[in-house]
């Protein structure tokens, strides 16, 4: 870490790397303390650059040798990387460096993981395994020659030679740096293979630890999956004779996309029904997805610049839903991505921390993939899908394919393939890119003899450095009912480009019933004005069905709202409305577990704020115990039903039909224990077979206050295996009572298998903290400390996950005069820590600052 002054760069000051790169030739010489790394770059002048300085990044390198053209010269090193005088001409630069993989627990370039070496380069890892221009708009094939004595050495694309002791791959796609990846380790390999639409064998790999390769064929089934659908839906073939996975037990993020190497972190791809939840199935499908669609939007088709993150990120993670709602349920899908939206992206969007799908400046880019960035950048796609249609979606991605392939792009050659294709005007809509902040859409009707009038206004907040915000295209999917259910207009999309708009409907029988933004057509706030009559029409007759989901959950969203801050009690119409959904056996027991599911915390927490109200903690935490109580006795006499419809009499399977009714009968199983107070959650966990039940029911018995043999024969059973042990460790935090929960962390970070340094484990301890809102805010303020004091810890070891984590505390302002002065208090004392990272260091200010 360098001491300066933080650099803030800009989007606006992009120019050209000076070179080109034809070649890039790595051997790699594995040792734990000293890996030897010689380069050998063929340069020559860009002829599209006018800057010619000779600048390679490069960070914690020892430099051993460097020659240009075969001759020795001394570049002038500082931290950041070296500069050297060089020909006005093409020319070959050498360097040797030495590293340290076995002391970099950063996880970033070159590191080891139980004795395996693995590499994560993106965004600006590359520099510290070689000096390089570590920039992605700097693109080349590359060679890499790696020796070592372990029995695996990979790297990207195809194997070219190898011998004892070492091995040579040949990549011949150009690509930029922080796409390289390396592995060497003692590796087993669960192979299987692909053959493309137009006849080219893939040979496919997933190499795992031994002991692992029981938890390998789903991930092999996604990955085979995602490559036909890719072909199917898109007409991308993969491009390699191999494909590469390999699972990582320390790694910051879920996956990478590394060309032909894809390096995922254990969690993340290994699964087996004994060890792993329906969730975890349905989350390792979507990521290996995720990572294999990289290898065109990604990949094929890079970045100019960390400022265009949104151009992979968003339309992969576009590319990915759209998986799931093919392999899954769509509306399920699309629920799940709503709430995860308004969870996750809203307050960042609506706090210190907002910034445009495009931001315009960072001081450490991997502080900027956030929710931001990949979801909202994702729904970004979504709505201009939504604007020109599913077959001009289809023009545009193969021009942009045709257009673009082996180039580092941009948002503004992204959106030109759309105008180009439609002959649209695309200069408003790229607002969304540019402008930060969640639009708010408000709602009046009129009804005149016939005619339905709809007026929508649009506003945004003001938001960090912004603070005069211009209307966006909003398109709004929107049907009408008629008074006895039927729909009376069928859904069409409402292009909202004003500030306020009205849209007339006419020839109308009898005043009718509006559903706004179907499908969460876009991500807003919308304030329908609705009654809770109104509510509970479209919950019983919309044939949307993510509105008459959000129907159900605007009114428990009311519901709650008022016990709140009118001490009502829980309401009949919310739960009148919810029998009638649960009743109703036509339904997908998937959505119908949705149903069930109450608003989380957090979300009641921004409620709250946004209506000028300062959250309660535990008066939120109170009152959603008070309504789940409630729910249990009102739906009491379907809690059979609903538990032996969802049984599942055939083998485990993760798809969607049977996670689906796992779902519905672990959320009958929780209303159950609200009345028998654990009687059936502990039968069913001495009968569990898999880990969904399993946990279900543990989860069960804790959030009862029951649970302590299960709990303990939890750990003796699974204690060998790390990622059920993650889950261990997370659950008693999360389910703590709020009174106890910052108790319950700091008892479990003095447990033996506390390994803090391994991300996933610090997560699931520290994170599910962050994450319990009620237990996070004790107002003794312990939960803050004892979050703060492992961030501190952790900060010069592994800033990445540091700085991500600090997001616990971006929702400071919203608290009560006391919690604020005991979380800045904290923010504080983060800041002022000597030697903290950059990551860390920028996002703290930015936390406090606003
Ligand atoms: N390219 C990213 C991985 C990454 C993220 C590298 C941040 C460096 C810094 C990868 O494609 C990715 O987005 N992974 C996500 C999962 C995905 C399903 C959204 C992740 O790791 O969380
Ligand atoms: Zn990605």
């Amino acid at each position: 870490m360098s001491d300066a002054a933080p650099t803030t760069i800009y989007l606006k000051d992009y120019t050209p790397f000076g070179y080109l790169i034809d070649s890039v030739h790595l051997t790699f010489d594995l040792a734990a303390h000293a890996t030897r790394v010689t380069s050998r770059i063929a340069f020559r002048p860009n002829p599209d650059a006018r800057d010619r300085k000779f600048f390679l990044h490069g960070e914690q390198l020892r430099l051993i040798r460097a020659a240009i053209d075969g001759a020795e010269i001394a570049p002038e090193v500082t931290d950041e990387g070296l500069t050297a005088n060089v020909p006005n001409a093409p020319f070959v630069w050498e360097t040797e460096v030495e590293i340290d993989p076995g002391n970099n627990t950063a996880l970033e370039g070159l590191y080891m993981s139980n004795g395996m070496y693995c590499t994560q380069c993106e965004a600006e890892g590359f520099r510290k395994i070689t000096f390089y221009p570590d920039r992605p708009d700097v693109m080349s094939t590359f060679t890499v020659r790696i020796n070592g004595d372990l029995p695996v050495l990979l790297s990207n694309g195809n194997p070219t030679a190898s011998g004892q002791g070492w091995a040579e791959w040949t990549d011949p796609w150009p690509k930029p740096a922080y796409l390289f990846a390396l592995v060497a380790g003692d590796l087993i390999a669960y192979p299987d293979q692909f053959t493309t639409k137009s006849g080219r064998g893939v040979e496919l790999n997933l190499w795992v630890r031994p002991g692992d390769e029981g938890k390998c064929a789903f991930g092999m089934e996604a990955l085979k999956k995602s490559m036909k659908w890719d072909e199917e839906v898109y007409g991308r073939e993969y491009d390699l004779d191999v494909f590469n996975i390999v699972a990582v037990d320390d790694f910051n993020m879920g996956a990478m996309e590394n060309k032909g190497l894809n390096i995922f972190n254990s969690s993340a791809v290994l699964a087996s029904p004994e060890t792993s939840t329906d969730a975890n199935f349905e989350r390792i499908e979507a990521i290996i997805a995720h990572e294999y669609f990289h290898n065109w939007t990604g990949n094929r088709i890079t970045c100019r610049d960390w400022f265009q993150l949104c151009l992979k990120e968003g339309l992969t993670v576009f590319r990915d839903a759209q998986f799931t709602s093919d392999m899954r349920s769509a509306p399920v899908k699309r629920i799940h991505d709503a709430i995860d939206l308004r969870a996750r992206q809203f307050p960042e969007d609506n706090g210190p921390l907002s910034h445009p799908v495009r931001p315009e400046s960072f001081q450490e880019i991997n502080n900027f993939y956030t929710s931001t960035v990949y979801e909202k950048g994702a729904e970004v796609i979504g709505m201009l899908k939504r604007l020109v249609g599913d077959e001009a979606y289809s023009k545009a991605l193969n021009l942009y394919f045709d257009r673009h392939d082996g180039q580092a792009c941009t948002i503004e050659d992204w959106l030109k393939v759309f105008e180009d294709t439609t002959g649209r005007d695309l200069t408003q809509f790229k607002r969304w890119y540019s402008q930060s902040g969640t639009p708010r859409i408000s709602v009046s009707e009129s009804w005149d003899s016939g005619t339905y009038t709809l007026t929508l206004s649009q506003e945004t907040h003001p938001t960090p450095g912004q603070t005069e915000k211009l209307p966006q295209v909003i398109p709004v999917a929107f049907g009408l009912l008629g008074p006895n259910g039927d729909e009376v207009r069928g859904t069409q999309v409402l292009e909202l480009t004003e500030a306020t708009q009205s849209f007339q409907f006419t020839g109308l029988a009898a005043k009718p019933n509006p559903s706004i933004l179907r499908d969460f057509s876009a991500p807003v706030i919308l304030d329908h004005g609705h009654s809770n009559a109104d509510r509970a029409f479209l919950l019983a007759h919309d044939t949307d069905p993510f509105n008459r989901w959000q129907a159900g959950r605007s009114l428990a969203e009311d519901n709650l709202f008022r016990m709140i801050t009118q001490d009502s009690a829980p309401d009949g119409q919310f739960l009148d409305g919810l029998l009638a959904v649960l009743r109703d056996g036509d339904l997908d027991p998937a959505y119908r577990a949705l149903m069930l599911q109450l608003p989380s915390q957090s979300e009641l927490a921004s409620t709250l704020y946004d209506s000028g109200h300062t959250p309660d903690p535990l008066a939120i935490w109170t009152a959603i115990e008070t309504l789940k109580q409630a729910t249990a006795q009102h739906v009491q006499d379907l809690l059979p039903r609903l538990h032996s419809e969802s049984l599942v009499d055939a083998p485990y399977q993760p798809d969607a039909e049977q996670s689906g009714k796992r779902a519905l009968g672990n959320a009958a199983l929780a209303l159950t224990t609200r009345l028998d107070s654990g009687t059936q959650a502990a039968a069913e966990y001495d009968r569990a077979n898999n880990m969904t039940q399993q946990l279900a029911s543990l989860a069960c018995l804790l959030r009862a206050g029951k649970g302590e043999t299960q709990l303990s024969s939890f750990y003796d059973q699974w204690q060998h295996d790390r990622l059920v042990l993650d889950k261990w460790f997370g659950l008693q935090i999360s389910l703590a009572s709020p009174d106890a929960t910052p108790a319950v962390a700091l008892g479990l970070t003095q447990h033996p298998e506390f390994n803090w340094k391994n991300p996933n484990r610090f997560r699931a301890l520290l994170g599910s903290l962050a994450t319990n809102h009620a237990g996070f805010h004790h107002a003794d303020g312990s939960g803050y400390q004892l979050l703060a004091d492992w961030l501190i810890r952790l900060d010069p070891v592994n800033p990445q996950t540091t700085a991500r984590m600090c997001t616990a505390f971006q929702t400071w302002k919203r608290y009560d005069d006391k919690r604020q002065a005991l979380m800045r208090a904290q923010l504080t004392r983060i800041s002022e820590t000597p030697n903290l990272s950059r990551d860390t260091t920028e996002m703290v200010s930015r936390i406090l600052d606003a």
